[in-house]
């Protein structure tokens, strides 16, 4: 186990925002872990665990050991009547490892193809996009406790998944209570690729591709070139420009609050959900409130989905964390004023 010192953190965060971590090593394996808690210098230090870093504003140098998931390997490790069950280690890239399982003719998992970011990282936002959300196709994980060394398996219904949301994004608020924020390192990740394979192509954005090429039946790589082709039309690449996708997670209101906005604007976006509540396109909200295409330093409202907030002064003159945060803050006050909604961001400020 090799702890490095002073490490820049510009090449693992997506918004290319520059910081350093004063510790950091690398997990390429469960035993990496168990070595450091073995080591009574990092025992009790505060630990953060890093991915892809393609989910995190950093507001500064990061003091807690950072720990690195590197850990990899993809295999089917079932293949059941009614699924195939294949096995990804938490630091594979999950673009990678969406192809990958196209290429073994593993399919399921093409809606979420171009996501950027690491498989470990997907359970804990429970990663969405284009009708499939990460548990629609999640068996189960291992993980390991920080602060007692064990290794444990979670299910599902352990994850708590729900909208960008699960028990890893929540502190237990007693001792009887189960919330794993910055307790657990994800090290393998399970998914379940129902059989056969079904197209999931209710989205708009797909019906409209469908329409378009006149395919109506389209396979899994039909699904996964549309999505990737849907995805490079509407948001940036971090790679070109720092970005960490969804600023924000879309508001629910309830049927009487979305009568209210429509009296007053009729074109708002909204989908109802299935508990009786209705779900606003926060980018809509954004967009109405005149923020898209605007910078504020550094940081800008990208003009082509007003939810995607962006570094707009490239790896030489980055956006600070403290620009995103400030024109997140400027969004959320304006949003408020004009339709008395909240939004609430997405990323994980370090
Ligand atoms: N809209 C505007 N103006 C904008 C942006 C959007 O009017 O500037 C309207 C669009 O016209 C559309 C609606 O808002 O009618 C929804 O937009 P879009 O289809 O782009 O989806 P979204 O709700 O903004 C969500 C996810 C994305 C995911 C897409 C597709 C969240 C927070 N975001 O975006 O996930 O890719 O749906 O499923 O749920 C992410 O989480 O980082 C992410 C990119």
């Amino acid at each position: 186990m090799i702890v490095e010192h002073n490490v820049p953190l510009q090449p693992h965060n997506s918004f290319g925002i520059v910081a350093r971590a004063q510790h950091l090593v690398r997990i390429a394996d469960a035993s990496d872990v168990a070595d450091l808690l073995a080591d009574e210098a990092w025992r009790n230090a505060p630990k953060f665990v890093l991915g892809g870093g393609s989910n995190i504003v950093i507001t500064g140098d990061v003091k807690p050991l950072v720990l690195k998931v590197e850990i990899k390997g993809l295999r089917l490790v079932d293949e059941q009547p009614r699924a195939w069950i294949v096995e990804a280690g938490a630091g594979e890239l999950w673009h990678d490892t969406v192809r990958w399982t196209l290429d073994q003719g593993l399919p399921g998992l093409e809606n979420l193809a171009l996501i950027p970011g690491t498989v470990g990282g997907a359970p804990v936002q429970n990663i969405g996009a284009y009708g499939v959300e990460l548990q629609d196709r999640f068996e189960s994980l291992d993980a390991i406790d920080l602060e007692t060394g064990r290794s444990f398996t979670l299910d599902a219904a352990q994850c708590a998944f729900g909208y960008r949301d699960s028990v890893f994004k929540h502190v237990a608020p007693g001792p009887n209570d189960f919330g794993l924020a910055g307790r657990a390192l994800i090290t393998r990740v399970r998914f379940r690729l129902p059989r056969p394979w079904k197209a999931v192509a209710g989205y708009v954005d797909l019906e409209r591709k469908m329409a378009e090429t006149g395919n109506f039946t389209p396979n899994p790589r039909d699904i996964f070139d549309w999505i990737c082709a849907i995805r490079k039309a509407k948001l940036p690449d971090w790679r070109v420009l720092g970005n960490a996708g969804s600023f924000f997670k879309n508001p629910t209101v309830t049927p009487e609050q979305c009568a209210d906005i429509i009296a007053r604007d009729p074109k708002i976006v909204h989908y109802p959900m299935a508990d009786g509540s209705v779900k606003l396109a926060a980018g809509w909200l954004i967009d109405a409130c005149g923020w898209k295409g605007k910078t504020v330093g550094n940081a800008g409202v990208y003009e082509r989905q007003a939810l995607v907030l962006v570094n707009r002064g490239g790896q030489k003159n980055p956006v600070t964390g403290g620009e995103v945060m400030t024109l997140a803050k400027a969004i959320q006050t304006s949003v408020y004023e004009r339709f008395g909604i909240r939004l609430e961001p997405e990323p994980v400020v370090v």
